[in-house]
């Protein structure tokens, strides 16, 4: 199976909604009120596969989420005519109504807070109906103390809510490389759980002073993480439904646009259709 191939919309890089390798759009939904992000901007460029990518669910806090913020999205959902939506794996606020902290900190890797993510899940997902869910694990820079491994949280979650994985390629390689494990092994133990799958690729940087990856989406992808990409669509194949590239700052120009693009699909289309290698 040929996942949708595209990007995250960004205003700089609009323009390449019309290259004949994308198929797929990701919105972000705090900035769909923006002109730029309406259905009249994605339409007539033979988009099949929109999904709606959110940021303040924060399904990791102990109230679920506001129906106000959930009523909107789905309404954009709607607008757009997408097929699914996403949001993070975390928490950015301590309750609903609470301070907002405008970053996505890490759940506890325990039961309590695998059961109040879990709970959450199944009711963001009622509430969406009938768009799918997916929910993207984060980069992080520290983690709270728990009682299981990242890993087995995860094949936990997915049981027991059925909820798609947007497996974000760089984080689990930033967070491989800055807390020293394996990230092919992580994506070999959680793949089999996921019932479906999305993609993130990006581009960031390694900052020599401080030992640590920093996943700023600012840079070309790195070799390792096209490294992963391709080895994570053959451990998933036959269900990534779709694989979006992020830039958010540093933008480059149309000619590294198209090339990353046409390498996300390349690399797609080889596995797919069975000629890419897996090196572990
Ligand atoms: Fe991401």
């Amino acid at each position: 199976m040929m996942p949708a191939i595209g990007y995250a919309v960004r205003r700089e890089n609009r323009f390449i909604l019309s290259d004949p390798k994308l198929n797929a759009a990701e919105i972000t939904f705090e900035h769909a009120d923006l002109p730029l992000w309406t259905k009249s901007f994605i339409s007539g460029d033979d988009i099949d596969y929109v999904a709606i990518h959110a940021l303040k669910l924060s399904v990791g806090s102990p109230d679920p989420p506001g129906k106000a913020y959930l009523d909107a999205l789905k309404a954009v959902a709607i607008e757009n005519n997408a097929t699914a939506i996403s949001d993070h794996l975390g928490f950015t606020r301590d309750g609903e109504g609470g301070i907002e902290m405008g970053h996505f900190a890490p759940v506890p890797l325990t039961q309590p807070a695998l059961d109040v993510v879990c709970r959450n899940l199944d009711f963001v997902q009622k509430y969406v109906d009938p768009f799918p869910f997916y929910i993207e694990t984060i980069a992080y820079l520290f983690q709270l103390e728990g009682t299981m491994s990242e890993p087995e949280f995860l094949k936990k979650m997915f049981q027991r809510t059925g909820v798609g994985w947007l497996l974000d390629i760089t984080n689990v390689y930033a967070n491989g490389r800055n807390f020293g494990f394996d990230p092919k092994e992580f994506v070999e133990e959680v793949m089999p759980y996921a019932p479906r799958v999305q993609m993130h690729l990006a581009g960031g940087f390694f900052d020599e002073e401080q030992g640590l990856y920093f996943d700023t989406h600012s840079q070309p992808i790195p070799d390792d993480v096209w490294d992963l990409y391709e080895y994570s669509l053959k451990l998933g194949q036959g269900k990534v439904d779709a694989v979006f590239i992020e830039r958010d700052a540093e933008f480059p120009g149309e000619e590294e646009w198209r090339r990353e693009l046409h390498k996300m699909y390349d690399l797609a289309e080889g596995t797919s259709s069975g000629q890419a290698t897996v090196n572990s």
